[in-house]
């Protein structure tokens, strides 16, 4: 657990409230958590879905697990500490433009389960939606788009997900998606589809 310094604040309300947003918008915010091993297609459905959603006139933006460790977390590492305050700080991003109203997108392993319910227990009830890319490790090791799954068998890279370190699988997401089966694009509707039947987006 992080250790808390700050003292001495004070939280300020702004005059704007989510509903105004919400009716500006023609859309409810949400978090669409993707989680699963490297190479299970994430950051792939992360891209298609984006991509769709602007077409159709919403806000989307992609908090992708390769790209925030490039700045925000770049002094963090795969250790369970760090992965776990990676997962800390991109919870509370997603909370923050959940509430600016955008479908936020994240990707990123989360493999420990009890991080990922942190992150939904700073949301709203509805506005985390768990997103389970599920994919047999042969498959992801097979695929190996980033050439990790080799470099994690010779030792070269260690505690790398799936092979020298855990994979928690989420119990209860709300979507679960075999990308061993599905398409992408099967895939990405499928997202489209839950986050239309709850309201958070309208496709035309
Ligand atoms: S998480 O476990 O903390 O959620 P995150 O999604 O941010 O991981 O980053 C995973 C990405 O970092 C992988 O897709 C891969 O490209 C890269 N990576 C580098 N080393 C490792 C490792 N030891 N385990 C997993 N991913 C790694």
């Amino acid at each position: 657990m992080t250790q808390e310094k700050t003292t001495n604040i004070t939280w300020h309300h702004g005059k704007i409230t989510r509903e105004d947003r919400v009716g500006l918008m023609k859309q409810k915010g949400v978090t669409v958590w993707l989680t699963g091993l490297s190479g299970a297609g994430k950051s792939t459905i992360a891209v298609e879905l984006e991509h769709a959603l602007l077409d159709n006139g919403h806000q989307a933006y992609i908090l992708d697990g390769d790209n925030i460790r490039h700045g925000l977390n770049k002094n963090l590492g795969f250790s369970p500490e760090d992965r776990s305050e990676n997962i800390r700080r991109i919870g509370e991003v997603a909370r923050l433009f959940t509430d600016a109203n955008i479908v936020t997108i994240t990707a990123f392993i989360s493999p420990y389960r009890e991080d990922r319910e942190r992150a939904r227990a700073l949301q709203k009830d509805g506005e985390f939606v768990e997103v389970y890319v599920k994919c047999p490790i042969e498959v992801c090791e097979k695929r190996d788009t980033k050439g990790l799954y080799k470099k994690a068998r010779s030792g070269e890279v260690k505690e790398f997900t799936g092979i020298s370190a855990p994979y928690e699988e989420p119990l209860k997401p709300e979507i679960t998606i075999d990308t061993s089966i599905a398409t992408v694009e099967e895939s990405t509707r499928r997202i489209l589809g839950y986050l239309e039947d709850k309201g958070h987006i309208k496709f035309a």
